[in-house]
C-alpha cells in the first residue's frame, strides 16, 4: 500500500474505516527535550528537528486535503523554561516562517496565529505578521500556530470581548463565544494528537476539543513522519463519533 498516496474508497472499505478524514487536526507537538536528551545533545537540537517534522507534516496535511491544522508551538506556560531554551525556539520560529513562506504561500497555506503576540520580541512579532499578512486571502489549508497560547485565557479574552460588546446576557450563545475566539470561522477540531507518550490536553484548545477524537503516540515529535501520522487519520478513521447520540 502506497503512503503517499490519499486513500481510495476501497482502501477505505478495507481498513474498516467508519468515517473521513478529519477537516480539523490539532497537535501537540512534545518529546524534543527527550529526543535531543536521548542522543546527549542540548535541547534547541531536538527543537529544530521538530521543526524539520514539522515542515514535513504541513505539507502532508496539504497534500492530504486537511482543511485546518493547528500546532501548539509555545504555551503561555512556556514562558517557565530557561531564557536561553526560549529565545532558542523563537529564532527557530522566525526563521521557519521567513523559510518556508514562498512555498507555503505557492500552495495557498493561510498562516493564523493563535494566541498574543503582544509580548513576544519584535523578530517573531515582524515574521508572523509578515506571514498572516501574505496569506491572508489564500483558501487552502488553515495552518494554525500556537504562540503564547492558553486555552483558558482564550476563552476568557472571547468573554470579555463579548462582554464589552454590550450584549444582552440572554443573547450570549455557543456561537457567540465561538466567533470571539483565535479559531472564528474554522471547522471544529475533529482530531487532538499528542506525540512522546504524555496522555493530557496541557490547556490546548479547551472550548474546540469538546468533541474531538484523541490519538497519543508514543513517538516523539522529531520522529514523527508522514507514516505515523497516517497511523494517527486511520485510528481516528475507525473511531464511531457519536457527539452525545446513540449511534447504531
Ligand atoms: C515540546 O517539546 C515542544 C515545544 C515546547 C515546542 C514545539 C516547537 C517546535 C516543534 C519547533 C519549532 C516550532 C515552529 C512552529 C517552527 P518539549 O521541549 O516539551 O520536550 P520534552 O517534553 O521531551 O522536554
Amino acid at each position: 500500500m502506497k503512503i503517499y498516496d490519499r486513500y481510495s474508497d476501497k482502501e477505505m472499505a478495507d481498513f474498516g474505516l467508519k468515517g473521513t478524514l478529519p477537516q480539523h487536526v490539532g497537535i501537540i507537538m512534545d518529546g524534543n527535550g527527550r529526543w535531543a536528551t536521548k542522543r546527549l545533545m542540548p535541547r534547541p537540537v531536538g527543537h529544530r528537528a521538530g521543526m524539520e517534522a514539522l515542515h514535513v507534516i504541513v505539507r502532508e496535511s496539504h497534500r492530504l486535503g486537511i482543511k485546518a491544522l493547528s500546532v501548539y508551538a509555545f504555551s503561555t506556560e512556556n514562558w517557565k523554561r530557561p531564557m536561553q531554551e526560549i529565545n532558542a525556539l523563537f529564532s527557530l520560529l522566525t526563521e521557519y516562517f521567513e523559510k518556508e513562506i514562498d512555498e507555503l504561500n505557492a500552495n495557498k497555506v493561510k498562516i493564523i496565529v493563535l494566541g498574543d503576540l503582544s509580548p513576544m520580541p519584535e523578530k517573531v512579532k515582524n515574521a508572523m505578521n509578515k506571514a498572516m499578512e501574505r496569506t491572508k486571502d489564500n483558501d487552502g489549508l488553515r495552518f494554525c500556530i500556537a504562540l503564547n497560547y492558553g486555552g483558558r485565557s482564550e476563552i476568557l479574552r472571547a468573554v470579555k470581548n463579548v462582554s464589552a460588546s454590550g450584549v444582552d446576557p440572554e443573547k450570549i450563545d455557543e456561537k457567540l463565544i465561538s466567533d470571539n475566539l483565535y479559531t472564528a470561522g474554522l471547522p471544529e477540531l475533529d482530531l487532538v494528537i499528542r506525540t512522546a507518550g504524555e496522555q493530557r490536553l496541557s490547556n490546548f484548545m479547551l472550548w474546540q476539543a469538546a468533541y474531538a477524537e484523541f490519538v497519543f503516540t508514543n513517538v516523539l515529535w522529531p520522529d514523527f513522519d508522514p507514516e505515523e501520522y497516517r497511523r494517527c487519520l486511520i485510528e481516528f478513521m475507525k473511531r464511531t463519533r457519536r457527539f452525545g447520540k446513540v449511534v447504531e
